[in-house]
C-alpha cells in the first residue's frame, strides 16, 4: 500500500455535487486512495477566483462537498482531507510563485480567455488579478506537498503542464531540486450526459444530484430523452440516440447489449427500460444515499474531520515551506 507516490487533488466547492462529478473524478479518487498517499482538498480559495462577489453559500458548499466525499467512501484516516483556506501556506506559496511566473504563461492557458468570454454578460467579471492567477494557486497546492502525481481530467491538463513549468523554473533559478515534477494520472473517466443529452451541468438544469433518493432518481430517469422517432413500443428504436441507453452502458454494463437489442427489435418499451435503469442505479447508489443522509445530520463530526485533516496538512506544509523559503533566501 501507498507505494506509488503522493497525490494531490482538489475540487471547487461550487454547489451541489452531481452524478457527473462523481463518475468523472470522485469515483477515481476512491480507488486511488488504496494505491497512493493522498491529499484531497476542498479548494475554497479557487472558488473565490470566479465567485468572489457573493460568498453567502461558500461555507455551506464546503460542508456539502465534505459530506459528498465521505459518503462516496473517501477515508479521512487514510487520506488527508482538508479545506484549502485552513492551511495558510497555500496563499503564501502562491504569492511567492507569482513573483516569477511570466504573464504570458498565464494568458496563454487555453481556458483563460474562453472562460472570461463565456461569462461575459453575466454578473461575473473575470478580468481580475485572482482569476489570471488561478493556475499559480493550483501550482502552489500541488507543490506545497511535493506531490508527484495529480489525477486530472482532460480539462485540467494545461494547468498541470503549467505547474510543471513553474517547478522546473523554480528548481533551476534557486539551484536546488526542491520540487518533483508532478505527473498526470489519467483514468478513464466515464462521461455521463445530462438527462437531456447535453453535458451534465448545473447551469443547464439537467443533472442528477449525487446522493439522490430512489424517488429523485426516478424523477430524473423518467425525464430522460429517448429516440424521438419511436412513438409506439413496437416501433424499432435506435439506442445510439437514446440517453437512457448511455446510462445503461455505465450503470448496467452487463445487460446493456441485451437491452439495446430489445430496443432495436421493438420488444421493450421506454418506460420499462427506464424502470430497469432506475432500479440498477438505485442499487448502486442507495448506500451512498443513506450515508449522505446520516452525515448531513452530523455537522459537528464533519467539522472535526476537516480540522483533523488541516492539522495533518499543516505539518507537511510548514516543513516544505521552510525548505522553500530557505532556497529563496527568505527568513
Ligand atoms: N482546478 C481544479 C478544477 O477546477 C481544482 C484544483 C485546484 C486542483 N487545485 C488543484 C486539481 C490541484 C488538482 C490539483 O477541477
Amino acid at each position: 500500500m501507498m507505494n506509488k507516490g503522493r497525490i494531490f487533488s482538489g475540487m471547487q466547492p461550487s454547489g451541489r455535487f452531481h452524478l457527473g462529478n462523481y463518475m468523472g473524478a470522485l469515483e477515481n479518487w476512491v480507488r486511488l486512495q488504496h494505491e497512493y498517499e493522498c491529499f484531497f482538498s476542498i479548494v475554497d480559495l479557487h472558488a473565490l477566483t470566479s465567485s468572489y462577489a457573493d460568498t453567502s453559500k461558500l461555507q455551506e458548499n464546503v460542508m456539502e462537498m465534505a459530506i459528498d466525499w465521505l459518503s462516496a467512501g473517501l477515508d479521512p484516516e487514510k487520506n488527508v482531507i482538508f479545506v484549502q483556506s485552513h492551511v495558510k501556506e497555500h496563499a503564501e506559496l502562491a504569492l511567492l510563485l507569482g513573483m516569477s511566473t511570466p504573464l504570458g504563461w498565464l494568458e496563454r492557458v487555453p481556458t483563460y480567455k474562453d472562460k472570461i468570454r463565456d461569462l461575459e454578460g453575466t454578473n461575473k467579471d473575470l478580468h481580475t488579478y485572482g482569476f489570471l492567477g488561478y493556475p499559480v494557486l493550483m501550482a502552489a497546492d500541488i507543490m506545497l506537498y511535493k506531490a508527484t502525481c495529480v489525477p486530472v481530467g482532460e480539462d485540467q491538463s494545461a494547468h498541470l503542464e503549467l505547474t510543471r513549468e513553474i517547478v522546473r523554473r523554480f528548481n533551476y533559478m534557486y539551484k536546488k531540486e526542491v520540487f518533483p515534477e508532478p505527473q498526470a494520472v489519467y483514468s478513464k473517466a466515464k462521461v455521463l450526459p445530462g438527462i437531456d443529452g447535453r453535458k451534465m451541468s448545473k447551469s443547464y438544469g439537467n443533472t442528477i444530484p449525487f446522493g439522490a433518493s430512489a424517488e429523485e432518481l426516478w424523477q430524473q430517469v423518467r425525464m430522460m430523452t429517448t429516440d424521438p422517432k419511436r412513438i409506439k413500443k413496437t416501433d424499432p428504436g435506435d439506442p445510439n440516440v437514446c440517453i437512457v441507453y448511455q446510462f445503461h452502458k455505465v450503470f448496467n454494463t452487463e445487460e446493456a447489449n441485451n437491452i439495446a437489442a430489445q430496443c432495436c427489435a421493438g420488444s421493450i418499451g421506454c418506460v420499462q427500460c427506464k424502470k430497469m435503469l432506475a432500479e440498477k442505479m438505485n442499487s448502486m447508489l442507495a448506500d451512498i444515499h443513506i450515508k449522505r443522509e446520516e452525515l448531513s445530520k452530523k455537522p459537528g463530526y464533519i467539522k472535526e474531520v476537516l480540522e483533523y485533516g488541516a492539522k495533518r496538512a499543516r505539518v507537511e506544509a510548514e516543513k516544505n515551506m521552510a525548505e522553500i523559503k530557505a532556497a529563496m533566501n527568505i527568513w
